[in-house]
């Protein structure tokens, strides 16, 4: 008795000093330093329910209850071993372990095994069922070189600032368009049995400071803390986390920085507050590697595993040097971290093992040792891992998805008179060290030279980082090119330079004989990474000289980039660049993606994910922090990113403050032409519609309520040119400015579909509309509430192709009073009105 009373004032005595540990309370040394004061306290962590897991949760119940304490503490922490992260088999009671590998778009370092297009080009693609059937074919890769969970996708980045060196992993800045396809990535990849990690959670914007540092007089510098208010964090950076966990993900990843001043893995109002409690997250958080840096108030802040074990990142052969490992059961036995904690990580843990039928599994590769930064002689010899044949080939027919997948996510910015699709041009020049085969090997994960600037010759297929795959091999645009100019059957010359420093400086365009020819093929690229931010937006390589260089004696100049988010592109006015694709990263089709799209075997349906604007400077609202005072500084915390831009990134910005853009949001040609009838909104439904949503209880994705479908919203769309094509129409709402908030965005994109249509082919298209897309996050009431303004519909092809508006009033009478005609009525924050169609200082009109 006297035991257990100690063991309960020890917790008490505990859990009041670590909001203080974790930077919590306002009034803390950390949290004055923040904008937004620290992160609350929010303790003690939800235990999981098993709900919607019911039976696999009693199966995690029983399981966890035969286990020890020490088996318990193996079971949350990461051991060296054949993987990328690995939990010890425990075999006397049946369990081989688990196999957590890399990444979001292949299992990275793998042999024989499918490099995808990146979480960038899905979301360019704007094609939900390409995205799941990605996520199926991926996962069956991990699924047969035994990995049981594959650390992806990536969500955070949301991609801030288009500089972020991570952007490309994840899908789009627009939180509504990448919580859909991340989403869908989830339930394609457990459709087969393999767990999803949603990573990495949350506000992880930049790779600048990402991680703490040592100053030269020997003082660990905070890694950066990203200061974001309350309603920033719900409509933008936890929106997606929140389609994930309703679409059952079974683990989410916490990232490396500080949120408001406490680190992500050990910030208990993001994991216990808004993850378990809101989101109703019943699996597990997993740190990023090394990204813990505690264990006690780390396992209370809801933390269920920490990867890869060691304190430090490569720490082998002993998970003592670890935060948790024996250390939690330290914490156990001195009453500092309470059994039932424990207990409900084991849970956390074993729930989506049962859930997705786990029990039964492929064997780990057996090359996996030799690929990964463990060896075998790193393993504790107590530890078994079951291993099947080596270098097993994984990659079935995926080639074929990854190939229309790659050129779905490429994006058609400019194409005058018709430039594409190319016909039979007999003299084709082809250009940019972004064409030919790769030379600097076909693996971008671990080479310390590529740093932020990449390899010179070859194309870009992907980015680098843990991000990457290992090609088993690659179809470069030059090869491409060679094949189809063959199968034209005219005797076609394909001529080349692919050197960017030749072309600018030595006038390498004349070697390219006869001249100028019939078409210049401009490949450029720009390369982004895991650890670095972009330097520049603008491609790499002095890609852009090369591109006037060309221009200058090619009238008829067509520019592909293959790039890790947005470029500006100052030759986009260049009259004799006759056109433009953003082909992003396609993986290893990339060759095959491309000309598909340029000789028209693919009609262009990409858009844009992202907001092209006019100069770099354009995006200082939103910046990745850094400087030379901040890189040589002595103070500790002196790493914070104020989002003081709040909602407005991104074409949320350009909108509200009415700013030009090269091209917009949601932009994209085709090589047809499609038109949109008017817009007509329909409740789904009855009764009246209450500001608040019913109290229901939690379930995961959060209050049931949210989703219920309350309006619909549909519009017909029709093909007016003379060739088949997909459209994608888009639907963006103008939500009504609450008083006393934060500023709200002129409009934000609550629907989109994509529908391939015949020449002269129409069809309706409905957008459904549930609680959460038509409210705002009220930080008062705690709650996402319907305004009591009217609602601005706004139906287009893009975020500023709007083609047909009506509005609507949730809150008014039920009925068809709710409605109204135009939306110039209503007081939101409206730049225009519905008759004076898209302003002029927007931009000059696209090309088409
Ligand atoms: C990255 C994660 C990755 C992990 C394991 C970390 O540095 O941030 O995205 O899954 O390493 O490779």
């Amino acid at each position: 008795m006297v035991h257990l009373s100690n063991k309960l004032r020890a917790a008490a005595t505990l859990l009041a000093s670590l909001s203080a540990v974790n930077g919590q309370t306002n009034g803390s040394e950390f949290g004055e330093l923040t904008q937004y004061g620290g992160s609350p306290p929010v303790y003690p962590t939800p235990n999981a329910t098993g709900l919607d897991w019911a039976t696999a949760f009693a199966q995690a119940s029983a399981f966890v209850a035969e286990l020890t304490l020490e088996e318990k503490a193996l079971l949350v922490t990461g051991t060296p071993g054949p993987c990328v992260g690995n939990i010890s088999p425990i075999p006397r009671l049946n369990f081989s372990g688990l196999c957590l590998q890399d990444g979001p778009l292949a299992i990275r370092q793998a042999t024989y095994a499918s490099v995808f297009p990146a979480g960038l080009s899905v979301a360019a693609s704007w094609d939900r069922a390409l995205a799941k059937q990605r996520g199926v074919d991926m996962a069956l890769e991990f699924k047969g070189k035994g990995a049981h969970v594959a650390l992806g996708p990536v969500a955070g980045p949301l991609g801030r600032s288009g500089y972020g060196g991570r952007n490309w992993e994840g899908f789009s800045p627009d939180p509504y368009l990448t919580g859909l396809l991340f989403g869908d990535t989830i339930e394609g990849m457990q459709s087969t049995g393999l767990q999803a990690c949603a990573k990495h959670y949350i506000a992880y914007e930049q790779e600048t400071q990402r991680n703490p540092s040592v100053s030269p007089d020997g003082v660990t510098i905070e890694a950066i803390s990203s200061n974001l208010n309350d309603r920033t964090m719900h409509e933008l950076y936890l929106w997606p986390f929140q389609n994930a966990v309703k679409s059952g993900v079974a683990s989410v990843m916490c990232s490396y920085n500080r949120i408001n001043g406490s680190y992500a893995c050990q910030n208990s109002k993001t994991m216990n507050g808004l993850l378990k409690g809101e989101l109703g997250f019943q699996g597990y958080v997993m740190s990023d590697w090394a990204g813990t840096h505690s264990g006690v108030s780390s396992a209370h802040s809801g933390l269920d595993m920490d990867m890869p074990g060691g304190i430090s990142f490569l720490e082998s052969g002993t998970i003592a040097h670890s935060y948790f490992g024996p250390n939690l059961t330290a914490g156990v036995e001195n009453g500092t971290i309470p059994i039932d904690r424990v207990d409900d990580m084991c849970r956390r843990i074993m729930t989506p093992y049962f859930y997705l039928g786990q029990t039964s599994y492929p064997p780990i590769d057996g090359g996996e040792f030799a690929l990964n930064y463990w060896s075998p002689s790193d393993v504790d010899p107590g530890v078994n891992f079951t291993f099947g044949p080596s270098n097993v080939d994984v990659r079935g027919a995926h080639g074929s998805l990854i190939r229309e997948l790659g050129s779905a996510g490429m994006v058609l910015l400019k194409n005058v008179d018709n430039a594409l699709p190319l016909k039979t041009p007999k003299i084709i020049g082809v250009f940019g060290n972004d064409a030919g085969d790769l030379t600097d090997g076909l693996y971008f994960g671990g080479d310390a030279d590529l740093t932020n600037i990449g390899f010179q010759y070859g194309v870009l297929p992907v980015g680098g980082g843990s991000g990457t795959g290992r090609f088993s091999y690659v179809v470069s645009p030059l090869d491409a090119i060679k094949a189809k100019a063959a199968q034209q059957g005219n005797d076609a010359l394909v001529q080349y330079v692919l050197n960017n420093t030749l072309i600018v400086d030595a006038d390498g365009f004349a070697i390219v004989q006869p001249s100028p020819p019939d078409v210049c093929l401009v490949f450029l690229k720009t390369w982004a990474t895991e650890g670095y931010d972009r330097p520049s937006l603008l491609v790499d390589w002095n890609g852009t000289a090369v591109v006037e260089t060309v221009a200058a004696s090619c009238p008829n100049t067509i520019v592909i980039t293959n790039s890790g988010g947005l470029n500006i592109l100052p030759f986009a006015s260049n009259p004799n660049v006759t056109g433009i694709i953003a082909a992003h990263y396609p993986g290893q089709e990339v060759g095959n993606s491309i000309v598909d799209v340029l000789w028209g075997a693919v009609n262009p349906s990409g858009k844009l994910p992202y907001t092209i604007a006019l100069a770099e400077e354009d995006y200082a609202f939103a910046d990745i922090t850094n400087s030379s005072a901040l890189l040589e500084t002595e103070d500790p915390n002196a790493w914070q990113s104020d989002f003081e831009e709040r909602l407005l990134i991104d074409y949320r910005y350009f909108d509200y403050y009415n700013e030009s853009v090269q091209y917009e949001f949601g932009f994209g040609l085709s090589y047809t032409t499609f038109s949109m009838g008017n817009a007509t909104v329909a409740r789904v439904g009855s009764g009246s519609v209450s500001a608040l949503p019913s109290n229901e209880s939690i379930v995961p994705g959060g209050n049931p309520a949210l989703w219920e479908t309350l309006y619909s919203v549909s519009v017909s769309v029709s093909n007016t040119g003379s060739v088949a094509g997909a459209a994608v129409p888009q639907l963006y709402l103008g939500l009504p400015q609450p008083a006393n908030e934060d500023i709200t965005p002129v409009k934000v994109l609550r629907g989109f579909e994509k529908l391939t249509l015949q020449p002269g082919e129409s069809q309706p298209v409905t957008f459904d509309l549930n609680r959460r897309d038509i409210s705002y996050w009220d930080i008062y009431v705690q709650d996402w509430v319907i305004g009591t303004s009217a609602i601005g519909v706004l139906a287009g092809f893009s975020s500023r192709d709007i083609q047909a508006t009506t509005s609507f009033s949730p809150l008014a009478s039920s009925g068809s009073g709710g409605y109204g005609g135009g939306y110039g009525d209503h007081s939101g924050p409206w730049h225009w009105s519905a008759s004076e169609g898209r302003p002029s200082h927007w931009g000059p009109p696209k090309a088409i």
